[in-house]
C-alpha cells in the first residue's frame, strides 16, 4: 500500500481543490482505491510540523473540482524561519522529517508558491520524497510559464476594472485599480490591459508620477473625461527605487497611506484637479471558483504530479512550458522570483496603442 501525504501551503487560490482532487483521482485509477491511502496535512508546513493530519477517503475528492480555497486548510511558514528554533524550542525540520517516518510516507505532495517551493527543496535536501505543484495568483514561480490561480485572478481583476469604468465615465473620474502580485506585475499587466486600463504601473517599471499626470492631462485634453489605472500592490516609484534598500524601505514605511495607490491618488488629484478614487479587490481577487482554464491547467497538474509519483521520480515542480505540462527539478527553481521582463513582449505591445507605463518622458 502506497502511502501519500498532501498538503497546501502559503495563501490560497483557486484550483487548489481541483488540484488535489486530480492527484487522487489518478492514483487512485493507478493504485486502486485499496492500493493507495492519501494523508491530508493539515493547514500546510504547519501540519506536518505538528503532525496534524487527516486519513483521507476518495469520497473526500468528489465535487470539490469547482470549490474555491483549499480542503486541506493552509497557512504561511516562512522559509527564512524554518531553521530557527523557536520559542517552544521546535526543531521544525527535524519534526517534520519525524512525522513524514511517523507516517510511513512514500511521497510528500505539496502544493504552493515561491516560499512552499523553497520548503520543499530543503526536504528534499533532508532526504525526503518530494512532488510540488505551482500555485499562486501572482505568477511568479520560475520553470513554469503559468501557475494555477493565475488565470482566475486575472479575470476577477479584469472584471473589477470593467465595473469601475462604468462608474468612473459616468463621474468623469480617475480611478485606480489596485491589483495584487506581492512583488511582480504579472496579474496588473494581464487585468490592465484585459480592462483597458489608461495607465499600468508594475513593480518592474519604476514610475515617475509626472509621466503618470501627463497622460491623465493629456486624455483631459482630448475629451476624455474619465482615466483607469491598474497599479500593482507593488508598484514603485523612480525616486524610491533608486535608494538603496534599506533607505527605500525605511522611506516606504514613512508614506502615511495604507498603500502606494492613495499616495498615487492623491497626487494626481492635487495635480489635475480631477476627482480620484482608489479601489482594492484585495483577496477578494483570491477567492471562488477556478475559471474553466485553471480548472483545465490544475487538472493537467494534478496528473502530471501523480504520474511522477507512480514512477518514483521525486524532487521536481510539474510546470507548464511552451503549453506543455513537464517536470523540472526543485534545486533549478526554488528561490527564484519570475518578474515581468520591463521589455516583455506584452509590455512592449500595451506601449504601442499608448497604454502608459509610467517611464515614459
Ligand atoms: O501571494 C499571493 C498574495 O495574494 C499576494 O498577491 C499578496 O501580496 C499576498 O498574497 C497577501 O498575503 P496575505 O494573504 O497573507 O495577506
Amino acid at each position: 500500500m502506497k502511502r501519500i501525504g498532501i498538503l497546501t501551503s502559503g495563501g490560497d487560490c483557486q484550483g487548489l481543490n481541483s488540484t488535489i482532487r486530480a492527484v487522487a483521482k489518478t492514483l487512485y485509477q493507478n493504485y486502486g482505491n485499496d492500493g493507495v491511502q492519501i494523508i491530508g496535512i493539515i493547514d500546510g508546513y504547519r501540519g506536518l510540523i505538528y503532525n496534524e493530519t487527516r486519513m483521507m477517503k476518495p469520497d473526500d475528492f468528489s465535487g470539490i473540482l469547482t470549490r474555491g480555497g483549499t480542503i486541506l486548510g493552509t497557512s504561511r511558514q516562512p522559509f527564512k524561519l524554518m531553521r530557527v528554533i523557536d520559542e517552544n524550542s521546535v526543531d521544525k525540520v527535524a519534526e517534520m522529517k519525524k512525522n513524514y517516518k511517523k507516517l510511513e510516507l512514500d511521497c510528500l505532495v505539496v502544493l504552493g508558491g515561491n516560499g512552499t517551493q523553497k520548503t520543499a527543496n530543503l526536504l528534499r535536501e533532508e532526504g525526503l520524497n518530494v512532488v510540488s505543484l505551482p500555485k499562486t495568483i501572482d505568477n511568479d514561480l520560475w520553470g513554469t510559464d503559468k501557475t494555477f490561480g493565475f488565470q482566475s485572478a486575472v479575470d476577477i481583476a479584469t472584471n473589477v476594472i470593467d465595473c469601475i469604468h462604468t462608474t468612473a465615465t459616468s463621474h468623469g473620474r480617475v480611478f485606480i485599480v489596485e491589483v495584487m502580485g506581492h512583488k511582480v506585475g504579472w496579474l496588473t499587466l494581464y487585468a490592465g490591459i484585459a480592462g483597458g486600463a489608461d495607465v499600468i504601473l508594475i513593480p518592474e517599471i519604476p514610475y515617475d508620477i509626472n509621466s503618470v499626470i501627463n497622460t491623465i492631462k493629456k486624455r483631459t485634453e482630448s475629451g476624455k473625461k474619465f482615466s483607469i489605472l491598474a497599479v500593482a500592490e507593488g508598484a514603485i516609484s523612480k525616486e524610491l527605487a533608486a535608494m538603496p534598500k534599506k533607505k527605500r524601505k525605511a522611506a516606504m514605511a514613512e508614506i502615511a497611506y495604507p498603500s502606494i495607490s492613495y499616495k498615487i491618488a492623491k497626487e494626481i488629484q492635487d495635480a489635475t484637479g480631477q476627482e480620484t478614487r482608489v479601489t482594492v479587490p484585495g483577496h477578494f481577487q483570491r477567492g471562488g471558483s477556478p475559471d474553466a482554464y485553471d480548472r483545465v491547467l490544475s487538472t493537467r497538474f494534478g496528473i502530471a504530479a501523480a504520474e511522477l509519483i507512480i514512477n518514483g521520480d521525486y524532487g521536481k515542480m510539474v510546470a507548464l512550458v511552451n503549453n506543455k505540462v513537464v517536470a523540472v527539478p526543485l534545486e533549478e527553481i526554488a528561490g527564484k522570483l519570475k518578474a515581468v521582463p520591463a521589455d516583455h513582449e506584452i509590455v512592449a505591445a500595451a506601449r504601442k496603442m499608448g497604454i502608459c507605463f509610467g517611464d515614459e518622458k
